[in-house]
């Protein structure tokens, strides 16, 4: 071997050597990763209101701001929604399941509301049920020539192995990292979002720009939210308490705007709700509404959690805006009054994987739960627990107020991994046992796949189910083999 290929040799080896050491020594102290990615990007400013992202569609009073969302509590419904800037017009809806073909009709109905000086459009909200499961539908809005076309793809009927693929997306805006956000989540493939709250960030406006900005967002998200449904869940940016401008009313353009089909699984609130999808049963809490024993709240997420049937729905998956894990400077302990309350339950019924946004970066905890601690006793840390959902973070869309980018030091053990980076996620169920994860950063406009795991299900994870599914396996092939 040649000399200087020798001394390079070695010096790899010494090199490698040194990241065992360090990457060990890391191990010991802290388990968890708080990445060093240095990332580019654009000024967190919001997009302006001529941008071609916030194109008013052409033709008079022609539909605007179209969103579906789940309708019902199986996926055989979707709720359309949509604005007519002009006039009221129809809140009819026509759809088929081939193009150009609209063999069916709906009905909704319109409402306006105004904010200030503010006067909304016509917000039309139309539910089309009776649906099948896992079918293309194209449907039709809006009068005379100003109609408009899109279509949606229902989901599979409820079953434990279906796969599945949700999209998830927190605290978004409309500035250019949320559009980056945005065209990335849509080339993911993912079927429909689970969105963990504040959407349009217009509170951060005054007088009637308040209401203009919730216009442009809806403009802004249709690209994907007309195709396949969003579900909604309420951050701090939806309250709107802004006694300066007389407005009191929490969560009014909100509620008048984002419809959810709360009726359909028993709440008295659009705010908190749950679905089924696939083989997924999913869970959104309100973190600013009332959830202390007793409570609206409180009462119908104790019914609900009952109702959640994992022989069919393997996946259970909880919502909400403000994380209870969370290790930012930034909102840090927030999340204590609910961890309070419901982290009991979390752990008690097994609850796969809790997704928040609210703290503007990305982090991940391990399976972990601090439910030991009453005031008379002294055990008050977070332990590990395998029964424990795992905490994800992904508040990190783009909106203008920017990223979170102070971590608390030390990384606590609970905190698996951590960044301050723009970005989404995608949860891709496989089978009733394995869903993988992927959180995709946003780099210099590119989409990179950064922390990715896969995800065990915590009720088939167990032995005993493991050895149930074996046996039900076995006896479908047996009858498969005997039907010969
Ligand atoms: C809503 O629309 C109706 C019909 O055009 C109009 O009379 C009413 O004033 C509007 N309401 C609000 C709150 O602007
Ligand atoms: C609303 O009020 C603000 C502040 O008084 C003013 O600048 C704005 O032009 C008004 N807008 C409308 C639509 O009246
Ligand atoms: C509170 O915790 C302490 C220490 O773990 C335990 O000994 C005690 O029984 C607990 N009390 C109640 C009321 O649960
Ligand atoms: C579930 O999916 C995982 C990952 O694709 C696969 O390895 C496993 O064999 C599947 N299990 C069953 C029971 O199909
Ligand atoms: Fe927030």
């Amino acid at each position: 071997m040649p000399k200087v290929v020798e001394t390079q040799s070695m010096l790899l080896q010494v090199l490698i050597l040194v990241f065992f050491v360090l990457s060990a020594s890391v191990k010991n102290g802290n388990a968890g990763i708080t990445s060093t990615f240095i990332r580019s990007e654009w000024p967190s400013n919001d997009i302006p209101l001529d941008h071609e992202v916030f194109a008013v569609p052409k033709g008079h009073n022609a539909p605007q701001q179209v969103h579906i969302t789940q309708g019902d509590y199986n996926g055989k419904a979707v709720i359309i929604s949509w604005v007519t800037p002009d006039e009221p017009g129809t809140s009819k809806v026509q759809y088929g399941v081939s193009k150009k073909n609209y063999d069916f009709t709906a009905e909704g109905a319109v409402r306006n509301y105004t904010f200030y000086n503010y006067t909304s459009g016509y917000i039309h909200q139309c539910l089309v049920d009776g649906l099948e499961y896992d079918t293309k539908y194209y449907y039709k809005i809006g009068n005379g020539d100003s109609y408009r076309e899109f279509w949606f793809q229902t989901p599979p009927k409820i079953n434990p192995d279906t796969p599945y693929k949700f999209g998830i997306i927190g605290d978004l805006g409309q500035t250019y990292n949320s559009l980056a956000t945005l065209e990335h989540y849509m080339q993911s493939g993912a079927q429909a979002v689970l969105f963990v709250g504040d959407l349009a960030y217009a509170d951060r406006y005054m007088y009637n720009d308040v209401g203009i900005r919730w216009d442009t967002w809806g403009r802004f998200v249709e690209r994907s939210a007309a195709y396949q449904p969003w579900m909604w869940s309420v951050g701090n940016h939806e309250i709107e308490y802004m006694p300066y401008l007389g407005e009191v009313i929490p969560f009014k353009s909100y509620l008048n705007r984002y419809p959810t089909p709360h009726l359909a699984s028993k709440s008295s609130s659009p705010l908190w709700y749950a679905i089924r999808r696939a083989s997924a049963h999913i869970i959104v809490l309100s973190s600013y509404s009332p959830f202390v024993k007793y409570t609206p709240e409180w009462e119908w997420l104790q019914e609900e959690l009952e109702r959640v049937d994992r022989e069919k729905t393997p996946w259970l998956i909880v919502l909400m805006h403000v994380p209870i894990y969370n290790s930012n400077e930034a909102h840090f302990m927030e999340g204590e009054s609910m961890r309070a309350v419901f982290e009991e339950w979390f752990v008690h019924y097994k609850v796969d994987v809790i997704f928040a946004g609210h703290v503007h970066a990305y982090e991940r905890s391990y399976r972990i739960s601090n439910i030991h601690y009453n005031v008379s006793g002294g055990d008050c840390y977070p332990a590990a627990d395998e029964s424990a959902p795992v905490y994800i973070t992904v508040g990190d869309g783009g909106n203008q107020e920017g990223l979170a980018e102070r971590f608390r030091d030390p990384q606590p053990d609970y905190s698996a991994f951590r960044e301050a980076s723009y970005g989404h996620s995608t949860l891709e169920i496989k089978n009733r046992t394995h869903a993988l994860y992927h959180w995709n950063r946003n780099d210099d406009g590119k989409k990179v796949p950064t922390d990715a795991f896969v995800l065990h299900n915590q009720y088939w994870g167990s032995n005993l189910r493991r050895r149930k599914l074996k046996k039900h396996h076995l006896r479908s092939v047996v009858g498969r083999v005997s039907s010969f």
